[in-house]
C-alpha cells in the first residue's frame, strides 16, 4: 500500500472542490433552469435546497473522506462492508456523467478552432443551429437510432480532452492542487469579461428581466422544487464520490464546515452571476431580426446555438467567441478531472494499483 497523498495546502483543497463544483452546470444549466422555473422566484427554492441539502451533504461527504482517508467505496466499506456498493454506484454515476461531459468539452474545443475562421462565424450569424447539426455533430437525417459514421474531427477533439485530463492528474493530488489555481480563477475572470460585454449591449435589460422576473405562482409547482434540488446535487457534484475522494487527501487538521460553506457559497454565487452574462447577451440577440424568440428558447441550444449567433454579431466576434468557448472548456476541465480522480482513487484502493495503472 502506498502512503496516502495529501494536498499541499488547505487552499488547494478548497480550490479543487470549487473547481469540481463550478462547471458547465453553472453557465449552461443554471441560468436556463432559473429562467424556466420562475426567474427570480426560483432563487428561493434554490437557496433553500443549498441550505437544507447542499451544504449539509457537502459536510457529510467531506467528513466521510476526511475521517476514513479513502475514496467513497472503501470509505463506506469501513463503516459497513455490505454497503460498499453504494460507493461504487456513485462512482458509476460519475463515469456516466464524465462520458458525456467530455463530449460537450470536445464540442467546445471544436468551436474554439472554428472561432478563427470567418466562414464559420458567417454561418453562426445566419444559421447557428444548422452549423451545429451539420458541421459539428454531422447528424445523419436518414439515420434513425442506429450508429452513424465516425465524426473524425470530434473524435480528435475528444482524444485531446482526455489527453489533457490525463496529463493534469496523473502526477497526483499535489499537481491537481496547482492546476486548479489556474483552472478555477481563469473562467471566473473570463465570465466577468463576458458580463461586462453583455450588460453594455443594447436590450441587455430585457434579457435580465427574462432571467430574473419573479413568478411566485410557480413556487406552488413541485417540478420547480425538484429542479432546484436537482440543480444543487449536480452543481455541487454531490453523490458522485468526488467530494469524498478529494476530502480523503486532507490533512487531519482542517475545518470541514468552513470548507463546505466556502465551496457551496462560491459555487452558487457564481451560478447566479453567470446568469447576467448569459441573459444580457440573449437580450441583445432578441433584437436581431429572425431571433426575436431567443429569450423564450433559452435552453439546451444556449451554448452552441444562441450564444454563438449573438457573439458573431459583435465587433471583435473572433475574440469573444474564442473567449466564450475557452471559458466553457476551462469551466469543464476541473469538473471532468474531479470525476476521473474519484474513479481512479476508488480503483487504486480496491485493486492496490498505482495511479498510472488505475488511470
Ligand atoms: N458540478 C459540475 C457542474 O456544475 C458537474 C459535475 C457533476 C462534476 C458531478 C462532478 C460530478 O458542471
Amino acid at each position: 500500500m502506498q502512503p496516502r497523498e495529501h494536498w499541499s495546502t488547505r487552499l488547494s483543497f478548497v480550490m479543487a472542490a470549487v473547481g469540481s463544483a463550478v462547471g458547465l452546470g453553472n453557465l449552461w444549466r443554471f441560468p436556463a433552469t432559473c429562467a424556466a422555473n420562475g426567474g427570480g422566484a426560483f432563487l428561493l427554492p434554490y437557496f433553500i435546497a443549498l441550505a437544507s441539502v447542499g451544504i449539509p451533504l457537502l459536510i457529510l461527504e467531506f467528513s466521510l473522506g476526511h475521517r476514513m482517508q479513502h475514496a467513497a467505496p472503501a470509505a463506506i466499506e469501513r463503516i459497513r462492508p455490505t454497503f460498499s456498493w453504494v460507493g461504487w454506484w456513485a462512482v458509476l454515476m460519475g463515469f456516466i456523467i464524465v462520458s458525456f461531459y467530455t463530449v460537450v468539452m470536445a464540442w467546445c474545443l471544436e468551436y474554439v478552432v472554428y472561432s478563427f475562421f470567418p466562414e464559420a462565424l458567417e454561418l453562426w450569424r445566419t444559421d447557428a443551429a444548422g452549423f451545429f447539426e451539420d458541421k459539428v455533430l454531422t447528424i445523419d437525417k436518414e439515420l434513425q437510432g442506429g450508429a452513424g459514421e465516425m465524426v473524425w474531427p470530434l473524435v480528435g477533439c475528444l482524444a485531446i480532452c482526455w489527453g489533457i485530463i490525463f496529463l493534469l492528474i496523473f502526477k497526483g493530488v499535489k499537481q491537481v492542487g496547482k492546476v486548479v489555481l489556474v483552472t478555477v480563477p481563469l473562467p471566473i475572470v473570463l465570465v466577468v469579461v463576458l458580463f461586462i460585454r453583455g450588460i453594455t449591449l443594447p436590450n441587455a435589460l430585457e434579457g435580465l428581466q427574462t432571467y430574473l422576473q419573479p413568478d411566485f405562482e410557480l413556487l406552488k409547482e413541485p417540478s420547480v422544487w425538484l429542479a432546484a434540488y436537482g440543480q444543487i446535487f449536480f452543481t455541487l457534484s454531490l453523490g458522485f464520490g468526488v467530494m469524498v475522494a478529494y476530502a480523503s487527501y486532507l490533512d487531519r487538521e482542517t475545518d470541514i464546515t468552513n470548507n463546505a460553506f466556502l465551496t457551496g457559497l462560491i459555487n452558487c454565487g457564481f451560478s447566479f452571476f453567470t446568469g447576467f452574462a448569459v441573459f444580457s447577451v440573449l437580450g441583445f440577440l432578441a433584437t436581431i431580426p429572425g431571433n426575436e424568440k431567443a429569450l423564450e428558447q433559452a435552453g439546451g441550444g444556449l451554448a452552441f446555438i444562441a450564444y454563438p449567433t449573438a457573439l458573431a454579431r459583435l465587433p471583435g466576434a473572433h475574440v469573444f467567441s474564442v473567449l466564450f468557448f475557452i471559458t466553457l472548456l476551462t469551466l469543464g476541465i476541473d469538473s471532468a478531472f474531479s470525476i476521473v480522480e474519484a474513479i481512479t482513487a476508488s480503483l487504486m484502493e480496491k485493486f492496490n494499483l498505482s495511479r498510472y495503472l488505475a488511470l
